[in-house]
């Protein structure tokens, strides 16, 4: 008998930031955080496992090349929280269930994007990973329970358990039990949203995630502040803009908390530097096409946001995107990869040229900074949560 099952899962982009630990080991967070869930049929991870007596030691292949489990790692600790669910909920109360507990796995996970897509890839995969897991184990969890264990592979990885909008709630027990995810919306909810991703720079980052977080909780006074003073109402209010569609308050929080968390990355000793004058300049452009919709109807259109990179993510209502599009590229000449699969443009190969400007555009506010290029553009939208591809 084969014991083998096949996930994927989505990449998850964050409008409230996780940055910062209380907890390195068992990666609980210092202030809860809520992300936006991206269409999967685009991006995405996808994972096999297989359990089988006589494999002698539990291994892993990532895009086709095999990696160490480091003992006591984040890898190794969310393989043995899995063994250990299989066998307290299912054969400790199945005496016919087969122990697979007992059994190593073999693990082949493979990422859809190209690195080209600059995006942080270990959400999606330590996703993929749980929930290949859990199909394969037959575990009868919710996905808030898989949470807890995604969090300890990566922490924003317990964000892409499920489709929409998803906050992952701090927590205060030392266990970390109640540091989980939760949905707040489903992708059904507002599927009018979409997401532009502008790889600015696929180059791996400087600082990662992890290591430049913790800089931050050791030497940032204003990271304080925002764990104390902002976040916990911006997500109140943030949850309030998803259940009431508002895009332009929705907007308006994603932008601000993007422009928080690199400002805490600045505030940092020595100081981390996650944008570059691509980024800022991307912002500009953002901010001007808000600023000419706030004059004529009162409410902004695109929100940007940033995580640990220059990278931007725009978000938008379907129906400005081609607007937005034509604008992104009429000041960053795109390069390499453009991806429209809403075939919004005839040549899904490269919009060489940008369209025309919306009325009122000042164009000299957006070359405050050097404008340099994007090397690719990619259209998703909201999507949802893990699928389950193939069970045996
Ligand atoms: C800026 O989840 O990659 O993207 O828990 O150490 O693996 P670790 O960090 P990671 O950090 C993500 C940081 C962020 C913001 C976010 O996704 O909320």
């Amino acid at each position: 008998m084969v014991f083998q099952a096949t996930t994927s899962a989505p990449v998850n982009i964050a409008c409230i930031k996780y940055w910062g630990k209380r907890d390195t080991t068992l990666i609980l967070p210092t202030n809860s955080s809520l992300s936006v869930t991206l269409d999967q049929d685009h991006l995405r991870s996808t994972t096999s496992s297989r359990a089988d007596p006589s494999f002698t030691s539990d291994r892993l292949w990532l895009n086709a090349k095999e990696e160490i489990i480091k003992d006591g790692g984040r890898m190794s600790t969310c393989i043995k929280e899995m063994k250990r669910l299989r066998k307290q909920l299912v054969e400790d109360t199945d005496p016919n269930a087969p122990k697979l507990s007992t059994y190593h796995v073999h693990i082949a996970s493979y990422n859809n994007f190209p690195t080209a897509a600059g995006l942080a890839s270990s959400a999606s995969g330590f996703a993929a990973l749980v929930s290949s897991l859990a199909a394969l184990y037959s575990l009868p969890c919710p996905p808030t329970t898989l949470s807890l264990i995604a969090r300890q592979g990566s922490g924003s990885a317990c964000r892409s358990l499920q489709g929409g909008f998803v906050a992952w709630e701090q927590g205060s027990q030392p266990t970390g039990l109640d540091s989980h995810a939760v949905q707040i919306a489903p992708e059904s909810h507002w599927p009018t949203l979409h997401a532009l991703i502008c790889v600015v720079n696929d180059a791996k980052k400087g600082t990662s995630s992890t290591s430049g977080m913790q800089r931050t909780v050791e030497t940032s006074p204003l990271l304080q502040h925002r764990i104390k003073n902002v976040v916990p109402q911006r997500m109140v209010d943030i949850s309030k803009a998803i259940l009431d569609k508002d895009f332009d308050a929705f907007a308006r929080i994603t932008m601000a908390d993007s422009n928080q968390f690199h400002a805490v990355a600045l505030d940092t000793t020595p100081p981390i530097f996650y944008m570059n004058d691509v980024s800022r300049a991307i912002i500009a452009v953002v901010e001007e096409y808000n600023r000419v919709w706030v004059e004529k109807t009162g409410k902004v259109k695109a929100a940007y946001t940033f995580d640990a990179g220059p990278n931007a993510v725009i978000y938008t209502e379907g129906e400005n995107v081609k607007e937005i599009i034509e604008i992104i590229v009429r000041f960053f000449p795109q390069q390499e990869t453009f991806k429209d699969p809403f075939g919004l443009f005839a040549n899904d190969g490269g919009l060489k040229e940008g369209g025309k400007l919306i009325d009122g555009f000042n164009e000299a506010v957006a070359k405050t900074w050097e404008l340099g290029s994007v090397k690719g553009l990619i259209h998703t939208k909201i999507g949802d949560g893990p699928r389950v591809l193939g069970e045996e």
